[in-house]
């Protein structure tokens, strides 16, 4: 956990407990030995016998043909954009999707794209969504060219992408001539939330990123997979990005780790998130827009009359780390670094602060 000043601790607690993302996740000593014990070699040679198994075993999991280490989740994502575009090209989002808020305009910056912001509900988009998007082939437009789905989807609250929805979105797509990508930076999260397998979800789109970062406790890596040809062609622009790395094996243990240790229990911090929802309705004004699926709650203030800039110190202050989402919404997120115990707390904290700052009023 992240350590605070001491007079902003919650008293019986110690440190801050920190739901400011699932990114904050540290290796366990099981992994550090696992990182220690890795075999290595060049992968810019495609020698590394580490990063080998790991692609293997993660394009057969996403039942794919071939995957890519990279070296974070917006490397997976921009490079997947790269990959599948020209510039010039339109690509079709979700208005809250990370690759257009969060991965520093990149697209615009490297791919040399524009990307389209796209409604949908709760971060799912429909088949019609992507229909009604898409330019006729004319000079005056762009070539409406790839969708990228995001599953679990961070900024709408880690709600799940239900397969339908997926095939149905792919389907469309493709039909109109698009390919699409699917950032599943927490397709883990799905996968254990429904109990439909990766593959499945995997299945209807051309490329999917996922991350070992997020929850997970793999201090680096994300992977990206698809077609043998799709990541070949991926891999000659990560080295133009600056991407190739040498005696990766070390990270790459760590990931493989975590697959065979740590995705199983992406189920307890789906129960602690749901569990730190239910006590936060408890507080009168407090709004939570969208559904619990997984590990993330988003939580709306404006009904307490105070702003996201304001509640987030004054949770801080009483030991909860929480991060501003927008103006008026705030965002916590379980992991496996903080126990049951600590999300219990945090939630009486956070229920006390949030009623005090809506003037007292509680349900
Ligand atoms: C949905 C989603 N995609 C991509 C990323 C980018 O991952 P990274 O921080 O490893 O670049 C994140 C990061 O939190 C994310 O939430």
């Amino acid at each position: 956990m992240q350590r605070v000043a001491k007079e902003a601790y919650v008293p019986g607690i110690g440190d801050a407990i920190d739901l400011r993302s699932d990114t904050v996740t540290r290796p366990t000593p099981a992994m550090r030995r696992a990182m220690a014990d890795a075999e290595v070699g060049d992968d810019v040679f495609g020698e590394d016998p580490t990063i080998n198994l790991l692609q293997e075993r993660v394009a057969d999991v996403l039942g794919k043909e071939a995957a890519l280490f990279v070296a974070s989740g917006t490397m997976a994502n921009q490079l997947s954009v790269r990959t599948h575009t020209q510039p010039g090209d339109e690509v079709l989002i979700h208005e809250g999707g990370h690759v257009l808020n969060y991965e520093g305009g990149a697209a615009a910056a490297l791919a040399g794209v524009q990307l389209r912001a796209l409604r949908g509900i709760h971060g799912v988009l429909a088949p019609d969504d992507v229909r009604r998007a898409v330019w006729p082939s004319q000079d005056h437009f762009a070539r409406s060219r790839l969708v990228v789905l995001e599953n679990t989807h961070n900024r709408a609250g880690g709600t799940i992408w239900p397969l339908e929805a997926v095939t149905a979105v792919a389907t469309a797509a493709h039909e109109a001539g698009l390919a699409v990508h699917l950032d599943g930076a927490r397709l883990w999260n799905a996968h254990v939330a429904t109990g439909v397998p990766l593959a499945d979800y995997a299945r209807s789109v051309d490329s999917v990123s996922v991350c070992f970062s997020k929850g997970l406790g793999a201090p680096v890596g994300s992977m990206m997979a698809g077609t043998r040809d799709f990541i070949s062609e991926a891999r000659s622009h990560r080295k133009k990005y600056g991407g190739g790395m040498r005696q990766v094996g070390i990270l790459g243990a760590a990931c493989l780790y975590a697959l065979d240790h740590h995705i199983l229990r992406l189920a307890d911090d789906h129960a602690t998130a749901t569990l730190l929802a239910e006590r936060l309705r408890e507080v009168d004004g407090l709004e939570i827009p969208h559904p619990v699926q997984s590990n993330i709650v988003i939580v709306e203030v404006s009904g307490l009359g105070a702003t996201a800039a304001e509640a987030v110190p004054a949770l801080a202050a009483a030991g909860v780390l929480a991060v501003v989402a927008d103006a008026t919404r705030i965002r916590f997120v379980t992991h496996m670094d903080v126990s049951e115990e600590q999300v219990a707390h945090a939630a009486d904290a956070a229920v006390l602060v949030l009623s005090a700052l809506g003037g007292g009023r509680s349900a």
